[in-house]
């Protein structure tokens, strides 16, 4: 469970909110932007919010102490300094003259290409809005969250998710929607872990590297419209085949732009390709299991929930595998202490 209590405790004295996110896993993905200043997305994305991989974020107004802190303690370097730099934005967005601060907490590894930046970005999001007594709607909210970090646009909404990249300069069509509950198609997510340490390109900077200088970004940015429209015919279908089908050609497809980049980026460790190989194992003794790959060395696997146990057992014994998080489809972002600042 979340440590809320922890982040929340003890601070009557303040204003201040605290949300719940849950992670997302891209199956048509986020590669490149359109404006790095915006977090404007290059393509359009679909994802499915996952219930295992939590944040929750309390964000007060005016506290002192540090801007930035995780499970209490501050947290410096770039990442601080990114996370003031949204706290800033948000409020200024927001009309207030705040100053906010925030100290999360997740349910598992950070900046380790397990999507935390998406669940920390969108309960921060969400918590600064309830903080300071604003009304957002959800779309409104996914622009806020996007600004922190664009997959955050996604976690604001439960289960199969739609990031629309728009077209206009501010940005204000670039937002998520909702395209399907996450109640209505039962399935399951495992993520194998390859690495349990940091990542050591972050996204942001490696989709800046690879649009400027990988001669493969263009085939992919042409390639994605046809991926989403299929992606979405096959969600609506319930089409686990299809899904994990065009979820794997197109992890593979953002990952080839990486090794195209000069100097190429690598995400992958010896143990990412063995974890794909067993799921194609897996599949051919007639299990329903399709890979994905982000922005990190873990390999997240869909699957038929009636597989998972078998999936599980059988990426957990792959070389170099330390654990196997599972997970399912999860709900949209809460606010568990706080006015809710939307309808
Ligand atoms: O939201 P960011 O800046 O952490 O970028 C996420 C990029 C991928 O995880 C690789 C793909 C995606 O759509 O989530």
């Amino acid at each position: 469970m979340p440590d809320t209590a922890h982040v929340a405790g003890g601070r009557d004295s303040v204003m201040g909110a605290t949300a719940r996110a849950g992670a997302n896993v891209a199956l048509v993905k986020y590669w490149g932007k359109r404006s790095s200043e915006k977090n404007l997305p290059a393509v359009g994305s679909i994802s499915l919010t996952l219930s295992g991989l939590v944040a929750t974020a309390r964000v007060e107004v005016d506290s002192r102490g540090a801007r930035f802190r995780s499970r209490g303690e501050p947290v410096d370097g770039v990442a601080g300094e990114r996370m003031t730099g949204f706290l800033d934005w948000l409020a200024e967005r927001l009309g207030v003259e705040a100053r906010f601060c925030t100290d999360v907490a997740a349910t598992f590894p950070v900046g380790a290409g397990l999507a935390s930046s998406a669940a920390i970005h969108c309960a921060v999001a969400a918590a600064a809005s309830s903080a300071c007594g604003a009304r957002v709607g959800l779309r409104e909210l996914s622009r806020l969250a996007r600004v922190g970090s664009g997959s955050a646009a996604r976690s604001v909404y439960g289960g199969w998710v739609e990031w629309h990249r728009g077209t206009r300069d501010d940005g204000e069509d670039s937002d998520a929607e909702q395209l399907h509950s996450e109640d209505v198609w039962p399935v399951a997510l495992l993520v194998a872990v390859a690495e349990e340490g940091k990542k050591d390109v972050p996204s942001r900077d490696a989709m800046e590297h690879v649009t400027a200088t990988s001669p493969l970004f263009a085939g992919w940015v042409a390639a994605q419209d046809g991926d989403l429209e299929a992606m979405r015919r096959a969600i609506a279908a319930r089409d686990l085949r299809a899904v994990g089908t065009i979820a794997e050609e197109n992890c593979l497809r953002m990952h080839a732009t990486c090794l195209a980049a000069r100097p190429p980026v690598f995400y992958w460790t010896p143990a990412t390709l063995a974890a794909i190989q067993r799921v194609r194992e897996l599949r051919g003794s007639g299990c329903d299991a399709y890979f994905t790959i982000d922005a990190g060395p873990q390999v997240k696997v869909v699957c038929a929930p009636q597989d998972a146990d078998a999936v599980a057992e059988g990426l957990a014994t792959v070389p170099g595998i330390s654990r196997v998080l599972r997970s399912g489809a999860g709900p949209g972002v809460e606010i568990t202490d706080g006015a809710i600042p939307w309808r």
